[in-house]
């Protein structure tokens, strides 16, 4: 995908649907409230009371007018990872991973990211089409290979009911979706969110440590707090005492019999109300509000 078909692309769109080119507002336009269909894992990128301009996506990724899809289906889920009915392309990568920054103070073993962050990767570290999924909507729109291979004719079989056929299939990378989603994108971006940040790519150095042990050494005198709770195989710290992993409870996945943090432990892609059910969600998807930096304080003793 050149820079050049999208601007084409985006003329093309603009003149269908009349846009205009204005200074647009980079806060969310969805309510971040009620389910995961009033934020931004919403791909689909319409909403029943408005929100954003799905037709402005059209072009670059199916809209499969369902939510839950972009990850999940009730059939036919990818078997070659363990994550919840799962329906994406999982392409098989080698990330640079935290400790080869070589900190002195890290104590835990660093391994490749597990299960609960590639689910994340699948989209955020670039290499994959974001609607790059094995069972399309309705009967028969099923391939296999793409448990892990991202294929585009198969993609491209999608017919929207509602706009235009995405001709292209982009990824939350440089020149694809942040072609627009990032500053500097001029009036192809206009009005799009700078997405640059969440743009996470290959290299996780920057980034928290994930697939990261946590150290068995826990609780009073240690640096770290201990998880009360343990649900399957996975533990969790139990901050609402209800005795069940919820939605709001950070928690430890186990990989290869090993206790570690992954994207999933302070993130919950669905969104988690702040305040009770109709409360608007924590912000950047997070388990718990990190005001007065609760997050990190959750399993760090600081
Ligand atoms: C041609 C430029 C263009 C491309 C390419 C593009 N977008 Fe957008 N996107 C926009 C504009 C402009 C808006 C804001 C318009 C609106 O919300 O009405 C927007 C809005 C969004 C929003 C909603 C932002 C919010 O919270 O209000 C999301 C999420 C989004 N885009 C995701 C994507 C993803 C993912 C891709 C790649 C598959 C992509 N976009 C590709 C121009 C683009
Ligand atoms: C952007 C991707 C994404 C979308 C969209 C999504 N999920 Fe998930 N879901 C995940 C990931 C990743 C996990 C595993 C991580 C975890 O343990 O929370 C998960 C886990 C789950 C689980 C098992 C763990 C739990 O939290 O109960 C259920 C049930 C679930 N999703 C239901 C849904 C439903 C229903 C929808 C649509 C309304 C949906 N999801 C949409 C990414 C997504
Ligand atoms: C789910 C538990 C958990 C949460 C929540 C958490 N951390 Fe961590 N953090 C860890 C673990 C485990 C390590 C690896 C520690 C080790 O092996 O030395 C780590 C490592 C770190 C390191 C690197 C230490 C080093 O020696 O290089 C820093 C800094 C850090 N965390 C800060 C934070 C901050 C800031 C937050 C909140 C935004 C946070 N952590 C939230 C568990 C957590
Ligand atoms: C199906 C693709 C997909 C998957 C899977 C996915 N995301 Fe996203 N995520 C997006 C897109 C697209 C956006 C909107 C663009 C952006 O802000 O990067 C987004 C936005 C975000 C944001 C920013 C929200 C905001 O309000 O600015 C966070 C945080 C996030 N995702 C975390 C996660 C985590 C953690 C996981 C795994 C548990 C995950 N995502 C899985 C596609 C995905
Ligand atoms: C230890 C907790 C922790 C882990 C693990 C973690 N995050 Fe985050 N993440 C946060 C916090 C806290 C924020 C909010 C940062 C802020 O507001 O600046 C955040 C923000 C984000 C954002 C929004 C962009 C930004 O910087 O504001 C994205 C996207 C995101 N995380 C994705 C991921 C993905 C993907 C993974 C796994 C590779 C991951 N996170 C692992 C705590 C975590």
């Amino acid at each position: 995908m050149t820079l050049r078909k999208i601007i084409v692309a985006f003329l093309l769109l603009g003149s269908v649907f009349g846009l205009a080119y204005g200074a647009g507002d980079l806060t969310t336009k969805f309510s971040n409230r009620g389910s995961i269909s009033n934020t931004r894992h919403n791909l689909t990128q319409r909403q029943v009371a408005g929100g954003p301009s799905g037709a402005m996506m059209d072009n670059y990724r199916n809209d499969y007018q369902e939510i839950c899809v972009y990850c999940h289906t009730p059939h036919g889920a990818n078997t070659t990872t363990n994550l919840p009915l799962w329906n994406r392309t999982m392409k098989v990568t080698t990330y640079t991973t935290y400790n080869q920054l070589g900190t002195q103070t890290l104590q835990g073993e660093v391994s490749q990211p597990g299960n609960n962050s590639l689910a994340c990767l699948s989209c955020h570290d670039g290499q994959t089409a974001v609607d790059s999924i094995i069972n399309m909507p309705g009967s028969g729109r099923y391939l296999k290979s793409q448990e892990t291979t991202q294929n585009d004719s198969f993609l491209n079989t999608w017919v929207n009911p509602r706009g235009q056929n995405a001709s292209v299939h982009l990824r939350l990378t440089q020149g694809e979706c942040l072609a627009c989603h990032s500053t500097g994108a001029g009036f192809l971006g206009a009005g799009a969110t700078d997405f640059t940040v969440a743009a996470i790519g290959t290299d996780l150095r920057n980034d928290h440590p994930v697939g990261v042990t946590f150290p068995s050494k826990n609780g009073p005198g240690t640096d770290f707090n201990a998880p009360s709770g343990s649900q399957g195989a996975a533990r969790f710290f139990d901050t609402n005492n209800s005795g069940s992993m919820d939605s709001g409870d950070i928690r430890l996945y186990v990989t290869n019999g090993k206790v570690q943090v992954e994207c999933a432990s302070c993130h919950d892609p669905h969104g988690v109300p702040s305040a009770g059910r109709d409360s608007d969600f924590n912000p950047t998807f997070l388990r718990v509000s990190n005001a007065g930096s609760k997050l990190c304080m959750t399993c760090h003793a600081k």
